[in-house]
């Protein structure tokens, strides 16, 4: 394992009720947030693949940006949802997790910056897939390439550390998706591992916020 890496800096901070978002790692990688709207939304969500996006089973790509204004017609249960928690919407994403991907998974990423939080919302077959959270210190992140991600956006190219990251730095944590959607901190290398039982297509749809609510994510 390598030494003096954020987690230190991490729990440093726990308890710390300043929120610092030019440094990610002291914010929690994650929260789960009520949603009594789920079972809705679930159902609007999953209509609205059958119309639009027919060939959702089969799809190869993690990322899929979608006509979300249309989506968020259709499916107001979502905004409805953001509206309970006040987070106004900027965008959504559709994110699909095929069979032709089970081998693979979602290799080590960060998501752009500045945007720091991003909510995913369970649509079916979470079961058995997980994201992982690791901690690389901040001089090798700086060392890294710069790449784009699948928008065109810049992002650190994390792929050169997914085979070996497991045994090189810590995880923070491992958290598989249940019935409660989450709010996240991209800012934070992680990556999606597909175990043994996993059903397809995993679906989840992304809220990008218009403003990061950080407040979320504070210790
Ligand atoms: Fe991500």
């Amino acid at each position: 394992m390598a030494g003096n890496t954020n987690v230190l800096k991490w729990e440093m901070d726990h308890g710390h009720k300043n929120i610092d978002t030019t440094r990610p790692w002291t914010l929690k990688p994650y929260h789960e947030l009520e949603c009594p709207q789920l079972k809705q939304i679930k159902t609007e969500v999953l209509n609205w693949l059958e119309k639009n996006l027919p060939d959702y089973k089969t799809k190869k790509g993690f990322w899929h940006r979608i006509d979300y204004k249309d989506l968020a017609r259709k499916c107001p249960s979502i905004l409805e949802w953001c509206k309970f928690i006040r987070v106004p919407a900027r965008e959504i994403s559709i994110a699909l997790l095929t069979e032709a991907m089970a081998g693979t998974g979602v290799p080590l990423h960060v998501g752009a910056k500045p945007l720091i939080i991003k909510i995913n919302i369970p649509i079916c077959n979470t079961n058995d897939v997980y994201t992982e959270w690791y901690d690389i210190p901040q001089d090798v992140l700086n060392g890294l390439p710069i790449t784009k991600n699948p928008f065109g956006e810049s992002i650190i190219d994390l792929d050169d550390l997914d085979n070996t990251v497991a045994d090189t730095y810590p995880r923070i944590v491992r958290y598989e998706m249940s019935d409660y959607p989450i709010i996240f901190n991209s800012q934070i290398p992680h990556r999606v591992v597909v175990g043994k039982n996993a059903k397809f297509p995993r679906i989840l749809i992304s809220v990008i916020p218009i403003k990061d609510p950080v407040h979320f994510l504070a210790h």
